[in-house]
């Protein structure tokens, strides 16, 4: 057993602050309390369901994961968060479509109280929306001091030992970097002189990390992960991580790709299509927030086959991504996957896959899995790229020089042997000779 790292101890209480109270945000909420009260269980959460294996197979010791970490407790952490409209999480709830109403009267009052601070908004970013419920400021850097202001005012309020921000906001247009996110000094110049390649999320992510509180980004759109961001979480001892949710049709493709390429199978395309009707949908039928989603979602075969490794394989796929906007299924999405494979001999054969999801029921346990891990990482000493997070996110963010790892067996290893190390735990290779010695 190696020595263990130093890890503060989850006193107080931990403010999840979450940026959109929309479908996944009041999803998330609202399940937690709901499993507070014990009217349910937090099923698909890693965090609360969750064992680690520690030692040898023989050795029966599989503690919970939040038995073996010292996590937040869900009785100790209070939401908060921002929106461009009014509604209290009970109203955005009851508005996402996603929870029953029956559901919702059980924690109404709960949720009642939780009422949205005025939102960094503007639609040069997000060109579907448009809300009242908006800050005015004299540049962005103005915004970015608003929004500090916001979250002592809420942690002071709340009596919150800690915070951690969730972009869940909507998918805004694609944006690639440009020099004003080359560092902060960089960065702070084009806050104020309002850079328009300065998107309201990326004030959101900056207000968090100058006040030390760790970020993470459920959303494709650029924001946590450009140089001056990183530069900020280091200065100042905040993890980040990121971006883009794995849930529904890309969390299949991670599982279903690295089986076919186990078995040294052929691929000659992939053909994804979805019908989505919530407000998500309605964001990304614009084809600028599509264009975001879409990089997220292609780029992930590329990394999970290797095509220049295996040119024979998968040198030439032809990998087609389609989200439509289709209001009759509200959150309830539907995915479609047609993949043409091909075996011994050149043999084709073909995989369908019709999955009937619902979105924000997959995110929800994401969110809060993905919050208590971040708190935890900094109460562990954990700055800048936390990659053991991948395992929960479509473009996991990484060390520059360093290819993504998509597999999502490999990242649930490499999450789990984080919690070993931190504990100082022998980490598990899987070699297991020593049985057989
Ligand atoms: N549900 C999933 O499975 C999933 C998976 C991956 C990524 N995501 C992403 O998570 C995000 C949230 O998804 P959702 O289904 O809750 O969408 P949603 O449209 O229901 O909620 C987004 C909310 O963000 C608000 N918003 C937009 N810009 C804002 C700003 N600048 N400040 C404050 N609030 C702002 C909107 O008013 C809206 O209420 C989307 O970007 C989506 O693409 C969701």
């Amino acid at each position: 057993m190696k020595k263990p790292q130093k890890i503060a101890d989850a006193k107080g209480k931990l403010g999840i602050l979450l940026v959109g109270m929309g479908a996944v945000s009041t999803t998330t909420i609202a399940g937690v309390l709901a499993i507070r009260k014990g009217l349910s269980k937090p099923i698909g959460s890693l965090t609360q369901m969750g064992t680690v294996r520690l030692g040898k197979r023989t050795e029966g010791r599989s503690p919970l994961i939040r038995d073996f970490v010292p996590l937040a407790s869900l009785d100790d952490v209070v939401f908060g968060g921002w929106d461009i409209f009014e509604d209290n999480a009970y109203e955005a709830a009851k508005t996402a479509g996603v929870l029953d109403k029956d559901l919702l009267e059980q924690i109404r009052p709960e949720l009642e109280a939780i009422k949205p601070m005025s939102a960094v908004f503007d639609r040069r970013y997000v060109k579907r929306l448009d809300g009242p419920n908006v800050k005015k400021g004299k540049n962005k850097k103005d915004l970015a001091e608003q929004l500090i202001e916001d979250m002592r005012r809420f942690k002071q309020e709340n009596g919150c030992d800690r915070l951690v921000m969730v972009w869940c906001g909507s998918t805004e247009v694609y944006l690639t970097e440009t020099p004003a996110h080359a560092s902060v000094a960089a960065f702070e110049a084009a806050l104020e002189a309002s850079d328009d390649s300065i998107p309201s999320s990326m004030i959101y992510t900056y207000a968090a990390l100058r006040e030390g509180v760790p970020y993470a980004n459920a959303a494709p759109n650029l924001s946590g992960d450009v140089p001056a961001m990183l530069e900020l979480a280091a200065k100042n001892g905040c993890p980040v991580a990121g971006k883009d949710l794995k849930t529904g049709q890309t969390w299949m493709k991670t599982l279903v790709a690295p089986g076919i390429k186990a078995r040294l199978l052929g691929v000659e395309g992939w053909y994804s299509t979805n019908i989505l009707g919530n407000r998500d949908g309605e964001v990304l039928d614009d084809p600028e927030s599509f264009k975001t989603k879409e990089e997220s979602k292609k780029s992930v075969l590329d990394y999970i086959l290797q095509p220049a490794l295996y040119p024979d394989l998968y040198g030439k796929i032809d990998h087609v991504v389609r989200i439509n906007y289709y209001p009759p299924r509200g959150d309830n999405k539907e995915g479609w996957d047609n993949i043409d494979i091909y075996g011994w001999l050149n043999y084709k054969m073909q995989l369908k896959i019709n999955f009937l999801c619902r979105d924000s029921i997959l995110a929800a346990p994401i969110v809060l899995d993905v919050a208590l891990f971040l708190d935890l990482a900094q109460r562990a000493g954990m700055s800048g790229i936390q990659e053991w997070l991948s395992f929960y996110f479509k473009s996991p963010q990484h060390a520059k020089d360093l290819y993504p790892e998509h597999d999502l067996f490999i990242q649930l290893m490499k999450l789990k042997n984080t919690l070993r190390y931190l504990r100082g735990e022998e980490l598990i290779t899987h070699l297991g000779l020593e049985y057989y010695d």
